[in-house]
């Protein structure tokens, strides 16, 4: 669906089947290892989907030392970690405007040298960079997980890479179509 800021039309749609945690945690590493500065990845999905949990995961990948200990943000809205490069971590659910964020200067890491994962990025419609990943993470209520990806082609071929290399994580894509 087309969120009214561009991009899911022109974004390239694949779902991604991860049949248990330790699929969550693998997928989000590689992630973290694919990361390039000033990366942003979005993701999407209800309370308890595995937001944060993917976030711990993409942070191991980008090389955050374990006594850093990513946890949920939602009280602070931004956590920076230090990595091989920067996790800059932002949990937008107690915030209702885009206005608190560009007050906050959040917006501001986006284009910094780190990478940028926003939990709840609907909160910034609008203000998010065009060329983002986004992932919904759907949970069917067991321990699997199926990831709704838009990625335009600054991810494309990286993760076009990854599939190619991990077949068995796809469940559909339009990729190299
Ligand atoms: N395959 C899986 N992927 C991700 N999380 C999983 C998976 N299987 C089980 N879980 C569990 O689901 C829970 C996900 O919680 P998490 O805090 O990551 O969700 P969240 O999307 O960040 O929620 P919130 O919106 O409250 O921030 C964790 O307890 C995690 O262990
Ligand atoms: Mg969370």
């Amino acid at each position: 669906m087309d969120k009214g800021d561009g991009v899911t039309d022109k974004a390239k749609q694949t779902s991604i089947h991860l049949k248990s945690l330790d699929e969550t945690r693998f997928f989000g590493r590689t992630l973290g290892e694919l990361a390039l500065p000033g990366d942003v990845i979005c993701l999407d999905g209800d309370l308890g989907a595995g937001k944060t949990t993917l976030t711990q995961a993409i942070a191991q990948g980008l090389q955050v030392p374990d006594s850093e200990y990513v946890t949920s943000p939602s009280f602070a809205v931004f956590h920076q970690y230090p990595g091989r490069i920067p996790l800059y971590h932002m949990d937008f659910y107690r915030l209702h405007d885009v206005s608190e964020i560009l007050d906050l200067g959040l917006d501001e890491y986006f284009s910094l040298s780190g990478l940028t994962v926003i939990e709840w990025p609907t909160r910034a419609s609008g203000i998010l960079p065009d060329d983002r990943l986004e992932l919904t993470i759907e949970n069917p209520g067991d321990d699997s997980r199926i990831i709704r990806c838009a990625c335009l082609p600054g991810w494309e071929t990286r993760l076009a890479d990854l599939f190619r290399q991990y077949p068995g994580l796809l469940l559909e894509s339009t990729m190299g179509h």
